[in-house]
């Protein structure tokens, strides 16, 4: 029978995902299809008992769900607990398993570099700067430090992970070794042609955009024109996917051949 697997996340808009998971199956010889869900918050619940009573074999969990969620579930692993929010629904031997494979993506495409720096500055409080400061702890990059338009978010995000808080205002008083945004600063739509760094971008520095929609944006291509080493955001969606698909398939879909299709599928 054809395993099922899917996303939830409201609104859920345009999503890569279906792309990539169907094309690894397709490639494998999987017997599977992956959907999109749209799922409001209060259907949840509901869902959530459908996911069992239908075995669905795995689901990705986007925003709005990704810590609502966790209560649905049997089992997280440590990593889901560090973040505090699972992007990954995931069955063994009958128990269902939260995940929460954003810290993969994030952390693979900076594994790939020669030397990785000794600081980080994570712009952004949300989920996914959360996600970011788990990865470069186990990265072991020493010093982490967070900045937020919102003070107090970063503060929360300070506290739980005993880092530096800087003032958004004064983030450019600051030499780090990675610039990475966790903002949907420079995302295509009203916000593509801002960008989280306006000051000069410290020598040598990695700019890292989790944003990747459009593929290169501004704060890419400016730190790129400054000589900066760029990251692009496709890259930790690809990672935190091909994971997925290694949890739920035991198998790997090859990186090469899976960035391929998304290229293709965002033109
Ligand atoms: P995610 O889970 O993807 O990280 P999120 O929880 O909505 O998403 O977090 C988005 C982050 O981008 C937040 O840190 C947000 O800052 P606030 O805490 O001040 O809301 C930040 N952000 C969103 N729009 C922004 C903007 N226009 N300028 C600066 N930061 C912005």
């Amino acid at each position: 029978m054809t395993q099922k697997y899917g996303i939830i996340g409201w609104p859920l808009g345009h999503t890569l995902s279906p792309t990539l998971h169907n094309s690894g199956f397709k490639r494998l010889g999987i017997d599977a299809e992956y959907v999109a869900w749209p799922l409001e918050p209060v259907g949840l619940s509901d869902f959530m008992q459908r996911f069992r009573d239908d075995k669905v074999q795995g689901l990705s969990v986007t925003i709005p769900h990704k810590r609502t969620v966790m209560r649905f579930l049997d089992e997280m692993t440590f990593r889901a607990k560090s973040v505090g929010a699972v992007n990954t629904i995931f069955w063994r031997e009958g128990v269902v398993w939260g995940e929460n494979t954003d810290v993969d993506g994030l952390i693979e495409p900076l594994r790939l570099l020669k030397k990785l720096p000794e600081s980080a500055l994570v712009l952004g409080a949300g989920g996914a700067a959360r996600a970011a400061v788990v990865g470069l702890r186990e990265l072991e990059v020493g010093e982490i430090i967070v900045a937020n338009r919102t003070r107090s978010k970063a503060e929360i995000l300070g506290h739980d992970f005993n880092i530096r808080v800087v003032d958004w205002e004064k983030r450019h008083e600051l030499s780090p070794g990675i610039i990475l945004n966790t903002t949907p600063l420079g995302m295509s739509g009203d916000m593509v042609g801002l960008t989280p760094w306006e000051g000069d971008f410290p020598t040598g520095s990695i700019v890292y955009d989790i944003v990747y929609n459009p593929l290169r944006t501004r704060l890419l291509n400016e730190a790129e024109q400054a000589g900066c080493t760029v990251i692009e955001g496709i890259e930790m969606f690809l990672h935190q996917g091909l994971a997925q698909f290694r949890l739920w398939t035991g198998r790997k879909y090859d990186a090469g051949k899976a960035r391929k299709v998304l290229l293709e599928a965002l033109g």
